[in-house]
């Protein structure tokens, strides 16, 4: 299956087929990207698939050459990037050489970001290996890197020349990082397709263990559809594009009051879009009913439970720190039905301690 980013002339192709991988060397000669290609990955996924990955590309006539990194959201640094700049130099990159990220959102963002600046710019390609990336980080543009004092403040907008997505890879992704992936899966019926929700609403389990290929596929395309279309409509978020930060309100509070260590991504995603949920029942948006089949569906999936210790204070004063919070106040996205999202930026405060104090008592109410 193939989709389109539509952003005129930086308009690229997102690849989903079983064992996509082993067309990359075709993909890649189709885009003209045959010299110096270099192959950037973490340690757990080079060991799964880096002589895999090399091998195909050298059986296309190409050659590669493979930095890794190690694996987790520290290395997505300045000095990580500067580490990559150096083995790019090193290894005698040109401004015609080809970056292609090969991981996670941590390697897509860095690599990416490596991409976009070193010698201001050369090409890349996402191959995303986990979920969330194949839903979500890879299609977009959003690159970047963390500074210690917040998360993904150092960053651009650079789109790849394409994406290739091999739905294969995730039988060796753990089953806690898929079901935090399944949660920006869930997120694209809430805010943009009923029926998509449905499908989803049926099926999360045999989903999760990766039971039906033909199934994944279908939602991995359609979370990229969704994506891509947004994307399409509002590339640097000045508007539409920030219904993607359902449920992200609050859960980035949450990541950052627990110091990013107790909660995959998409496991705060959860508690967050629990909050937007009876958000928007509190503020008479969203029925009771529809409210409580979305929340069936987002109680589907297990996250860890909230620290006893934070309060509604704690998660109103981490929210105010929000890269996304701009003068004229918060934003939030709330629902008008399943499948159709808002953006809002005055809620009743009173309406917002409700709501928090609704995540925080997870799992008693
Ligand atoms: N750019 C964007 O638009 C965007 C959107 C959402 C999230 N993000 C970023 O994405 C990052 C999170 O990405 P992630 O959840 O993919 O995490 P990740 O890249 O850290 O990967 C999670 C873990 O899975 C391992 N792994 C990857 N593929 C595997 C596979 N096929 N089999 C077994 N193990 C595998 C990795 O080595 C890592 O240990 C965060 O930094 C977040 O800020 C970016
Ligand atoms: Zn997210």
């Amino acid at each position: 299956m193939k989709l389109v980013v539509d952003l005129q002339d930086k308009s690229y192709s997102i690849h989903i087929k079983p064992n996509a991988l082993q067309s990359l060397g075709e993909i890649l000669c189709e885009n003209n990207l045959t010299t110096e290609l270099f192959v950037i990955t973490d340690e757990n996924v080079k060991a799964l698939y880096g002589e895999k990955v090399l091998t195909i590309l050298r059986k296309a006539g190409l050659k590669p050459t493979m930095f890794s990194v190690p694996a987790g959201e520290s290395s997505k640094s300045l000095q990580m990037a500067d580490f990559l700049y150096s083995k790019l130099i090193e290894n005698r990159a040109t401004r015609k050489s080809t970056i292609l990220a090969l991981g996670g959102g941590v390697v897509g963002d860095l690599a990416g970001f490596v991409a976009a600046t070193f010698m201001r710019g050369v090409k890349f390609v996402q191959i995303p290996t986990t979920l969330l990336s194949q839903v979500d980080s890879s299609v977009g543009g959003k690159v970047g890197v963390n500074h210690r004092l917040g998360k993904n403040l150092i960053g651009a907008f650079y789109q790849p020349a394409f994406v290739l997505i091999d739905p294969d890879v995730l039988q060796t992704l753990p089953y806690r990082e898929r079901q935090a992936g399944m949660a920006e899966v869930i997120k694209y019926g809430f805010i943009r397709d009923a029926e998509f929700f449905e499908v989803l609403n049926n099926n999360i389990p045999a989903l999760l263990n990766l039971v039906d290929g033909e199934m994944i596929e279908s939602v991995l395309a359609r979370c990229c559809s969704i994506k891509a279309d947004v994307v399409g409509k509002d590339e640097r978020e000045t508007g539409l594009r920030a219904i993607l930060n359902f449920g992200h309100t609050i859960g980035h509070a949450l990541e950052a009051l627990t110091s990013y260590g107790i909660f995959l991504h998409g496991e705060a995603i959860l508690h967050g879009m629990r909050g937007a949920v009876h958000l928007s029942l509190l503020e008479n948006k969203m029925t009771r009913d529809e409210a409580a089949i979305s929340l069936g569906l987002i109680d589907k999936l297990n996250p860890p439970p909230i620290p006893k210790s934070i309060s509604v204070e704690d998660v109103l004063y981490a929210m105010t720190n929000d890269k996304k919070r701009t003068t004229e106040g918060q934003l939030w996205v709330l629902l008008r039905e399943i499948g159709d999202a808002e953006l809002v930026r005055h809620v009743n405060e009173v309406n917002v301690r409700e709501a928090i104090r609704y995540v925080l008592d997870y799992p008693v109410n």
